[in-house]
């Protein structure tokens, strides 16, 4: 299979590398573009790597395996342009060594089910355990290992790839079939902007969320200890050592735990407090300090040696921090780079880990009528 490290693109312009490649004209998105390209099938189905650029400098790679970002260069300070998120070179690799779900989108329920079951409408369900004795992202075949449908679409501010997969009743375990649309927008204020809709026909948890890996100063270059994080939340949810939630909702005050204020995430990583020993570090749902669903500020990420900034609004109520700890260097990412402990780090907004068996918990149950909508922004900027 093909390795599309080699592919490159000017900002602003549609470089295409490949035999039919599809150009999708900026039209109204100013000087956004998007091309297509096949780069293989799986399950008989074909997968695609859509590239966009912005007229801002940006430019990002999306593959509808996994619904995946695979790369998302970034300019500095300085305007030079690095992969920030980490990932392989190639389909295969995706296909064999993934287990760490980069760039995906992980569902049907994003994070932990205690023991992989829970009890809905009178019925007690049993999903896939593949962590430990409990079921995290998905289960076994998640939607972070199956071919989506995709199409490029644009609108007045950006370019983007619209997925669509359907999950059938009983997928993993879970009730009701699921039809899920994810949008990954590339806007011209430099945002990585995505937008989650879902309906179902029978009553099932959702939960689905990005699992981008990022380092600000390049995926590979070293580890995110330096980087300043800031998480807009007084609160988060004690875990306990298999990180599912207890239930307590802890205060921050006075913990490692404590990012209302920018700070270095290695400054208090490797304390000796109780939930860092049980997350490894950093692996934890904060609680945002919000209403409503509206969308707001959850975390602020400053790279101070190259300048990068990541801010991330959500719509929804907790954001999973973790900070890479079982990365391990057995991965070989994107230029051979190697993905050491702790080189990049997950935001994930999400409901809170285990909801569908912890009743004071806001609900993740989707029910036949409704829709499941969730927004998310990464805003890319820069600080002298
Ligand atoms: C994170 C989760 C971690 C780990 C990781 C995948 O979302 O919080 O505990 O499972 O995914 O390696």
């Amino acid at each position: 299979m093909k390795a599309w490290a080699m592919m490159t693109l000017a900002a602003g312009v549609c470089l295409s590398v490949c035999a039919g490649c599809q150009m999708h004209g900026a039209g109204n998105a100013g000087q956004q573009a998007i091309a297509r390209e096949r780069i293989g099938e799986v399950d008989g189905e074909p997968v695609f790597l859509y590239t966009l650029v912005n007229r801002g400098g940006m430019k990002m790679s999306v593959m509808n395996y996994g619904a995946t970002v695979v790369s998302l260069w970034v300019p500095d300070r300085d305007g030079r342009l690095a992969d920030v998120v980490q990932g392989f070179d190639s389909l295969e690799e995706y296909i064999n060594h993934n287990d760490s779900y980069f760039g995906n989108v992980v569902g049907r329920y994003g994070n932990r089910i205690a023991k992989g079951q829970f009890s809905l409408d009178g019925a007690k369900y049993s999903l896939a355990k593949n962590n430990n004795e409990n079921h995290l992202h998905g289960g076994l075949k998640g939607f972070d290992k199956v071919v989506w449908e995709s199409e490029p679409v644009t609108r007045n501010d950006a370019a983007g790839v619209k997925l669509t997969y359907l999950s059938k009743d009983g997928e993993e375990g879970y009730p009701g079939n699921l039809s899920v649309t994810v949008f990954y927008w590339l806007t011209m204020k430099n945002e990585l902007s995505i937008e989650y809709h879902a309906q179902t026909d029978k009553a099932t948890p959702v939960n689905v969320t990005h699992h981008g890996y990022f380092n600000l100063g390049g995926h590979g270059s070293g580890d995110i200890e330096d980087h300043e994080l800031t998480l807009h939340a007084d609160r988060f949810n004690v875990v306990d050592k298999g990180l599912i939630p207890t239930g307590e909702l802890r205060p921050v005050a006075g913990t490692p735990m404590d990012f209302t204020k920018p700070i270095a995430i290695g400054a208090r990583i490797d304390d000796a407090y109780q939930q860092l020993v049980y997350g490894k570090g950093y692996d934890h749902n904060w609680i945002l300090n919000k209403q409503d669903a509206s969308l707001t500020l959850a975390a602020t990420l400053h790279d101070p040696q190259s300048g990068r900034v990541m801010t991330v609004h959500t719509t929804e109520p907790g954001v999973q921090f973790y900070s890479g700890n079982f990365l391990d260097g057995t991965h070989k990412g994107k230029a051979g780079k190697v993905y050491k402990h702790r080189y990049a780090l997950c935001l994930e907004t999400q409901h809170y880990p285990d909801s569908p068996n912890q009743s004071e918990f806001p609900s993740t149950i989707l029910r036949p009528g409704q829709e499941y909508v969730h927004k998310t922004i990464y805003r890319f900027a820069v600080k002298p």
